[in-house]
């Protein structure tokens, strides 16, 4: 098989440009680095600021914070106007906290846990382990309980479910189905967004005991509440409410194939006659030809036992033993792969 190289390394030509992607991860630490410190908020609550300025407004030494600032600033998240600094457009939209786009769950994300995991990605391939610590079973319960890690996690899955949000909206005729169930829809974000969108909607989300409260606090920050009903239970031995439209949104790749299997039965069983099941996740293409959604699949490997991307194809057959036999492959954005299972009446 051929596969031709991504877009990031099609201009290898020189060993210069070797060396640049060896150290690729200096431009991750420069984004991680200044979200960390606090300079997006800063810029954004001081306006344009001079070096002197930010350098003390964030307590810096002062030694590199030159260097810091310019390399910032060829990475396109800041810009420099004469002798002051201030956010580039795309900054501004994405790394404020508290405006509607920001991605501080997945800047998290990937500073405090794939960062460091990536750092024994050989350790992984040699053992098959994940290489975060508390990947075992029952790692979302242990995540969940500790209050240091479930504020960022419930951020950073709202980061995720945010960005496919308003692709879910228009991809699938939520007009002619009545309800909702989210199946591990953490604290009810998507179908918080989908009953804002379509009125007529009742939504439901299944996911672990400790996700009730913030999900209730959530879909009243929304103003969903009303209809919207969480179901607390273990997706793999409970029972699941029956919806027109069940989903499973960035879970599957948590888990084995042969889990996987297990949950898409178990879905299909909660979709009500004349209903659908909606699977979406970075699914790979059939040939290894997109390199995020490859690094995706290699983060699963990296936190979780079982966990990895995988190709449409193998959804579908998943729906094929479950009895569902008509099946479609949308794409959602550039980012997510829709997998759709109609049941007839
Ligand atoms: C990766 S998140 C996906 C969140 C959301 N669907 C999205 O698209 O962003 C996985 C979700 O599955 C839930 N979950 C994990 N194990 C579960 C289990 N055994 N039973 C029910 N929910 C579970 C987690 O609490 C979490 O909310």
């Amino acid at each position: 098989m051929t596969i031709a190289p991504a877009p990031a390394t099609a201009a290898l030509r020189s060993p210069t440009d070797v060396k640049r992607l060896a150290n690729a991860f200096c431009h991750a630490q420069l984004l991680l680095t200044a979200d960390e410190l606090g300079l997006f908020a800063d810029l954004d609550r001081h306006g344009p600021s001079t070096q002197e300025q930010v350098t003390e407004r964030l307590g810096l030494a002062g030694r590199g914070v030159n260097d810091f600032l310019s390399g910032l600033v060829l990475l396109g998240l800041i810009e420099l106007t004469g002798e002051v600094y201030t956010l580039t457009g795309v900054a501004a939209e994405t790394l404020v906290p508290g405006t509607p786009r920001y991605i501080g769950g997945f800047l998290r994300r990937a500073s405090r846990m794939l960062y460091p995991a990536w750092g024994h990605l050989g350790a992984a391939l040699r053992t098959g382990q994940p290489q975060t610590a508390g990947a075992g079973p029952g790692a979302f319960l242990q995540m969940l309980a500790d209050p240091a890690q479930r504020g960022p996690y419930l951020t950073m899955m709202d980061s995720a479910s945010g960005l496919v949000a308003p692709h879910l909206i228009r991809a699938f005729s939520w007009t002619a189905h009545a309800s909702v169930l989210d199946v591990g829809g953490c604290r009810g974000n998507l179908v918080g967004r989908l009953l804002g969108a379509y009125p007529h909607l009742h939504g439901a989300v299944f996911d672990l005991p400790p996700m009730a409260e913030p999900f209730g606090e959530h879909t009243a920050a929304l103003s969903v509440a009303e209809r919207a009903t969480f179901h607390a239970g273990d997706f793999f031995r409970d029972e699941l409410p029956t919806a027109d439209v069940v989903m499973l949104g960035h879970v599957l790749h948590n888990w084995s194939p042969e889990e996987r299997a297990a949950l898409i039965a178990r879905a299909w069983a909660a979709v009500a006659p004349g209903g659908a099941l909606l699977v979406y996740d970075a699914m790979l293409p059939e040939t290894p030809a997109d390199l995020p959604r490859t690094l995706v699949s290699l983060n699963m490997l990296l936190v979780t036992e079982g966990g990895s991307e995988y190709p449409a194809s193998h959804c579908q057959n998943w729906l094929a033993a479950a009895g569902c036999t008509t099946t479609e492959v949308l794409p959602l954005g550039s980012t997510d792969t829709l997998v759709i299972g109609r049941k007839p009446r």
